[in-house]
């Protein structure tokens, strides 16, 4: 999709496909202006068929020869965000997608009300955003034919915004590359795939990629990502992706992505129901690899370390057992009770070699950890587990920004008791089935000595069962433009 950005107003353009932006105090200044070029859309604001409310879109054919005008309605301007112009944006892309025109015009919308305060690079981008996201198709696996592309003109924009448009255009490719990857066949993303994937991107950024390979994993001493991955044919890895965009600050964060390619449960097989999507049990190594790339390609003046934790947990006479007690990485013992509960074994060893070896300011983890986030908060809200005030505060105004919501649970002292084992130092599910997004997080905690950490857990929010505004069905790519952001604020702050 080509971006042009100009000067004039959609009226300016001819043909295609035209976006006009009201809110409901915009319809009423529209109708009085009465510009006579506008009848057919004058007559539908008239008539109260289109009356700006949130979400509402209105098809107007024959404006012209050969065009379709889109109403797009943002509701009452005291209610306007950011992020509500991003969602509308993408609304409207859909609907406008439908129509099949080669252009699409889009009105960038003048601030006027409450946006008279946002900067209008902000709403831009945020138009913007929504309207690439809404766009994304994994049509690889489709043999319908596709929908055509589009060349999407910005109208009246008043600066020459082809800088923001191209960092948008990236970041949205970050999402996209997450959401490719998470939708793709498990067998067609082995650890190995994943890994030379990383090494393709740490070559076209100039960054660097280290992988250890099964052999190295035994060696160095990470058994409990040895242990998931061993009934697979396809061996486990550890990769990680390094990202030196502040050379001269020893400053550094790591980001720590589980990647389990598949997950069947392991021999506490998952049931029908709950084993199909779980080729998504990668998304969290998939967003910190589509937020590396993001990174490098906008030039953050930061240093990051992306890590990702890669095994197929299958089922096989070579899988682990329940019952085994395997010795991770920094040296405790591990009772695995439920060989399900494999996230949480990767992520020990990956989050203690990285803190060993590479002593990072901070690690942020991101992973599809326990279905019970699902139960308490949907697909909506990625759950957030930090002892860390600050950390906490930071992630939670990133969420805000980029609309990947997050919400803190405690991750305090009563939860640990119940994952005390009575034969090794800690076991990997706790007594009973409550709180399993905290206990989950308790077992973590177990692996991080001294580092500044916090925790996502994002079995609900990277796999939508429907589509809707920017989000589409199975794949999200939650996470990217959450971690993007939060890197944008730490290089601000270190
Ligand atoms: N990958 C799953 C978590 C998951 C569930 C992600 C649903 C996305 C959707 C994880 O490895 C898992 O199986 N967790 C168990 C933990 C339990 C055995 C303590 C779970 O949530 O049931
Ligand atoms: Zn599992
Ligand atoms: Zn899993």
């Amino acid at each position: 999709m080509k971006i042009i950005p100009i000067q004039d107003g959609v009226d300016s353009v001819s043909g295609g496909c035209k976006i006009l932006f009201f809110t409901v105090e915009t319809v009423h200044s529209f109708i009085k202006k009465n510009n006579k070029d506008h009848d057919l859309v004058i007559g539908v604001l008239r008539e109260k068929i289109f009356t700006g409310e949130k979400g509402k879109i209105s098809v107007i054919y024959g404006t012209h020869p050969d065009e379709i005008t889109l109403l797009a309605g943002l509701g009452e301007e005291k209610h306007l965000s950011l992020s509500l112009i991003r969602k509308i944006a993408a609304v409207a892309a859909r609907e406008a997608k439908k129509q099949k025109k080669k252009q699409i015009c889009l009105q960038a919308i003048p601030p006027s009300g409450s946006l008279i305060r946002t900067d209008e690079s902000k709403l831009i981008q945020a138009l913007l955003e929504g309207f690439i996201l809404a766009t994304y198709e994994f049509s690889k696996y489709s043999t319908e034919k596709q929908s055509l592309p589009f060349d999407l003109i910005l109208c009246n924009v008043k600066k020459n915004y082809s800088s923001l448009i191209e960092k948008t255009k990236i970041l949205c490719e970050g999402v996209f590359f997450a959401r490719n990857w998470v939708n793709e066949n498990a067998s067609l993303k082995t650890p190995a795939r994943l890994a030379s994937e990383a090494k393709k991107i740490a070559l076209e950024n100039k960054l660097s990629c280290t992988v250890l390979d099964e052999k190295s994993l035994q060696k160095s001493g990470c058994h409990l990502l040895c242990a998931v991955g061993q009934g697979a044919v396809h061996p486990p890895r550890l990769v990680f992706i390094e990202y030196r965009g502040a050379p001269s600050s020893k400053k550094k964060i790591a980001l720590v992505g589980k990647g389990i390619t598949f997950d069947s449960g392991g021999l506490n097989l998952k049931t029908s129901g709950h084993i199909e999507d779980m080729k998504l049990d990668m998304a969290g190594a998939a967003a910190v690899l589509g937020t590396l790339k993001a990174l490098s390609r906008l030039k953050i003046r930061i240093n990051v370390i992306g890590v990702m934790a890669c095994a197929e947990n299958a089922i096989g006479s070579r899988s682990y057992k329940p019952g085994d007690i395997v010795k991770a990485f920094n040296g405790k013992y591990v009772e695995v009770l439920n060989t399900d509960a494999e996230g949480r074994l990767i992520l020990a060893d990956a989050l203690s070699y990285t803190e060993k070896y590479y002593k990072p300011d901070m690690m942020i983890d991101l992973a599809t950890l326990t279905g019970a986030v699902i139960v308490c908060l949907g697909h909506h809200y990625a759950a957030l587990l930090t002892k860390d005030k600050k950390l906490e505060e930071i992630i939670i105004q990133s969420a805000e920004e980029t609309d990947e919501k997050v919400w803190p649970l405690p991750l305090t002292e009563p939860y640990s008791e119940e994952m005390k084992s009575d034969i090794a130092d800690i076991k990997n599910i706790s007594k009973n089935k409550n709180a399993g997004t905290i206990t989950g997080a308790v077992f973590l905690s177990h692996f991080v000595e001294k580092t500044r950490w916090a925790h996502v857990d994002i079995a609900g929010t990277a796999w939508s069962p429907d589509e809707h505004d920017l989000i589409p069905k199975y794949a999200t790519g939650f996470g990217v433009r959450l971690l993007t952001d939060l890197c944008s604020r730490l290089a601000k702050q270190f």
